[in-house]
Order: structure tokens, then sequence, then C-alpha cells
């Protein structure tokens, strides 16, 4: 949670973690250990408590990797299919139970009518709204109402008072291999603005990293 600088003080003893699992990659505490990049690990852990998942993004070499490394039953590319209501229907005939958002906007007003009845979406984020000037409205919340749909938001850092837990969780999957970890590694402290940019055109292939020699 520090700058990106070359110097920080942190003040505050209670942000930081003790590293528990020194066996495992350090890169891992700034992403699976640490819960990003958020919609792979979300998409497995869901897999893990045996839910039916299906994953959108933004090509089709990200569609291969969620069937094939990370185990999803299947995945669409979003910037292909010309009516998301026609794709959510294809991969949900009987509706989505829960809807866990990462993106708002247009996905968003296509999934609420795909919602089932006493439906859940927790809500993580909305990049699609982050830079624009004029963010979307949200069209279809009625559906909240008829389909008594529960939708509720939640930052990470509520619950940093269960980490520990959560690390030996996710510890423990990652040496039996229940979860899978793809990195997009960009070199040197001068590509930190471009790795940056890249998220919001989906240019990283798994958690963006930067590594500083
Ligand atoms: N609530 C919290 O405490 C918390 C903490 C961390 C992160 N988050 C949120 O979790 C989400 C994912 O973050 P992350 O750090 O894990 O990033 P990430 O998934 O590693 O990278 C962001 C991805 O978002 C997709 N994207 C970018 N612009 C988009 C758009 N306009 N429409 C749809 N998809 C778009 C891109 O994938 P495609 O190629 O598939 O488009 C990109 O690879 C973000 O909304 C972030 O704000 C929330």
């Amino acid at each position: 949670m520090s700058g990106c600088e070359e110097y920080t003080l942190i003040t505050d003893p209670e942000s930081l973690f003790k590293i528990n699992h020194p066996e495992l990659p350090l890169s891992y505490y700034t992403g699976v250990l640490a819960s990003g990049a958020v919609g792979q690990l979300v998409g497995q852990l869901a897999k893990i408590t045996g839910c039916y998942v299906v994953g959108s993004v933004g090509s089709d070499e990200k569609v291969n990797l969620l069937k094939t490394k990370f185990g999803f039953d299947d995945a669409f590319n979003y910037k292909k299919e010309e009516d998301l209501n026609a794709a959510l229907k294809r991969c949900f005939p009987q509706g989505i139970d829960i809807y866990f958002e990462n993106v708002g906007g247009a996905m968003l007003a296509a999934v609420l009518p795909n919602m089932r009845m006493n439906g859940r979406i927790a809500v993580c984020g909305m990049i699609s709204q982050y830079n624009l000037e004029q963010p979307n409205g949200a069209p279809n919340l009625f559906c909240l109402v008829a389909k008594r749909i529960r939708m509720e938001g939640f930052m990470v850092l509520d619950y940093f008072g269960t980490y520990n837990k959560f690390e030996e969780e996710i510890a423990g999957y990652l040496k039996e291999g229940k979860i899978s970890v793809v990195e997009d590694v960009a070199e040197g402290i001068e590509n930190v603005p471009t790795a940056l940019i890249g998220l919001f055109s989906g240019h990283n292939i798994g958690k963006q990293l930067v590594t500083i020699a």
C-alpha cells in the first residue's frame, strides 16, 4: 500500500504483514497472497467451493487461459461478443446466482436482467468506469427489487484483521497445486507507467508486476 517511490516511511506497524511462507515466490506476496490479480483468484476459489464458473475477459488468449490453466467451466471474450445479454444467456441458460463485479458499465447492465431470484453481487471494482469523465449510468437497477438481489461493495483493507487466515488458506492451495498463478513481469522502474496504463486496456496477462534490479 506504499507509493511507487525510492523511500517510504511507514509509521503504522499495523499495516505491515510478516511473510510466513518464504518458501513460496516472494512475488506472490504482491499478488495471489494479497488477492490479485483479482479475477483469476476469485474464479479459482469459486471452483474450489463447487461453483459453475464463467469468466469474461478481453482476448481469446485470456479465454483459453481461464479454461485451461485456471479450470473455469467456460469463458467468453467480451470484446468480440456483439450482444453481452446473449452471451450471458448462452453461458447461464438458467440465470446467474453470484456475480463478482470487477468491471461495471455495460457488463453490469447486461448481468442484472440475467440474475436469478435472490442472487448476490459482490462489488469489488468497476474498472470500466475509472477513467471516464462521465461515468455511465447504471440501467436495469430495478432488477435488484424485482429479483430480490443483494448487491454489496467491499474494500480489502476492511479485512486486514483476518489476513493470516487468508494467507494460510491460499498458501495451502498453492502447495497442493489447487491454485495456479500467472504473472506478467515488466522490468525496470522506467516501465512502471506503461505497466500501470496497460491495466486499463487489458495489456497484462495475469498479475502485473514490475521488477527493479
Ligand atoms: N475492493 C477492493 O478492495 C479491491 C482491491 C483490488 C482491486 N480491486 C478491483 O478489482 C478489479 C481488478 O483489479 P486487478 O488489480 O486484479 O487488475 P487486473 O485484473 O490485473 O487488471 C485489470 C484488467 O481489467 C480489465 N479491464 C480493463 N479495462 C476494462 C474495461 N473498460 N472493461 C472491462 N475490463 C477491463 C483488463 O482485462 P481484459 O483484457 O479482460 O479487458 C485488465 O487486464 C478492479 O476493478 C480493481 O479496482 C478492488
